[in-house]
């Protein structure tokens, strides 16, 4: 039954916990978003804007915050001497020159490298190679970022500030991560509300109570983020497959004779619903006030998985009072697609698409902001 949500049952809600009006019932997505001041749905830059420019290089970094996104996806890593820095893969071969500079070590992963050393590498010229229709001269020799100076470009723009949207990557890589990470955020002052004059005259979530939002795969990180930092926004990432949500089908990738891994993906399920709810359930008893669950792409593609973004899933995550954020989508026929079924945020690395699509203020064109910023 759908309930009326009122100012006064948002009120009470805030006393009674997150999500639950008097009557025990989630409250619509909408308000639960409203509770953690996270934008709906929100349009989250995956990699920063990484259809455009290079992932999680200041480029992309900076058109995802100046086109409007509302906040900067990342995934987290810490060198071998214990910096915090922002990539993708645990391994460096396949967005930068390391089997240039390093051949002896273009094999280890990026954790075993120190950050000066990372610093060397050219994190942009690749995607020149691989994307020759959206190259540019001024992305060669792009850097590896350190967490600290994708704050300062989420902080970079008077007029529009952007939240920080972080995933532990691999934590088990890196023992202790979630207390670096707190303890970083807490240094830069993002642990609280921003209340600096230039934050109230810019927009954005930079600047309220849904700033951060932390991300994970695993179950025992989102245990030590919850310990770490109570009252931060978290978010439970979805996957069907080993040591994950347990799939219906046990043939694996090579076994199945598919020749197109989305399409393998796709026909992924999981075990019954019970299984996908078991996943919630744990995700809202640590205190996650959402889930991040896959999609399957109407293109296919490299980032297309099974599909658990089903209206029931989210009715059911819903009903839990958490909100559904899903990864990763880039077509206007996906966006649809994910919002009827009632998501609550999109992971997109097309940050402009996603922004058009939802008829949000446009700043500039992705030419344009990428020029603005000197690429
Ligand atoms: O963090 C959401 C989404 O980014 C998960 O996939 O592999 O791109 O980190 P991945
Ligand atoms: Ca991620």
């Amino acid at each position: 039954m759908p309930v009326t949500f009122t100012r006064s049952a948002l009120m009470l809600s805030l006393l009674l916990g997150f999500g639950q009006t008097q009557a025990g019932e989630a409250a619509p997505p909408k308000s639960l978003a409203a509770l953690q001041g996270i934008p709906h749905p929100a349009v989250i830059a995956h990699r920063g804007a990484s259809f455009d420019a290079p992932e999680t290089t200041a480029a992309a970094y900076k058109l995802a915050r100046d086109l409007g996104a509302d906040y900067l996806e990342l995934d987290l890593q810490r060198s071998k001497d214990g910096v915090l820095f922002v990539l993708h893969d645990d391994s460096l071969l396949r967005t930068t020159d390391v089997a240039t500079k390093f051949p002896e070590r273009k094999d280890s992963t990026a954790n075993e490298f120190t950050m000066a050393e990372l610093k060397t590498l050219d994190a942009g010229s690749w995607f020149n190679t691989a994307y020759p229709d959206r190259a540019r001269p001024s992305f060669v020799g792009l850097k590896i970022l350190t967490l600290d100076e994708v704050i300062n470009i989420a902080e970079g723009n008077p007029l529009h500030k952007p939240g920080l949207y972080i995933e532990t990557k691999e934590p088990k890589l890196f023992p202790g991560i979630e207390r670096d990470l707190k303890d970083k955020l807490h240094d830069r002052g993002w642990l609280s509300p921003s209340g600096s004059k230039l934050a109230k005259r810019a927009t954005g979530v930079g600047q309220g109570k849904g700033k951060v939002v932390l991300q994970t795969f695993e179950k025992s990180s989102l245990e030590l983020l919850q310990k770490e930092m109570p009252n931060v926004p978290k978010v439970l990432l979805l996957w069907v497959g080993d040591g994950y949500i347990e799939a219906k089908s046990k043939v694996t990738f090579a076994e199945s004779g598919e020749t197109d891994k989305a399409a393998y993906y796709a026909k992924q399920q999981p075990k019954d619903n019970a299984e996908f709810e078991q996943w919630v359930q744990f995700a809202k008893a640590q205190g996650a006030i959402g889930t991040g669950p896959s999609a399957a792409l109407t293109q296919g593609g490299s980032q297309s998985y099974s599909d658990l973004v089903q209206p029931w899933m989210n009715q059911y995550t819903h009903d839990q009072g958490l909100l559904v954020h899903v990864y990763t989508v880039d077509e206007a026929v996906d966006f649809r697609k994910v919002l009827e079924a009632g998501v609550d945020g999109i992971f997109t690395n097309r940050a402009s698409e996603l922004l058009k699509y939802l008829k949000r203020p446009e700043t500039g064109s992705v030419a344009q902001v990428l020029e603005n910023n000197g690429y």
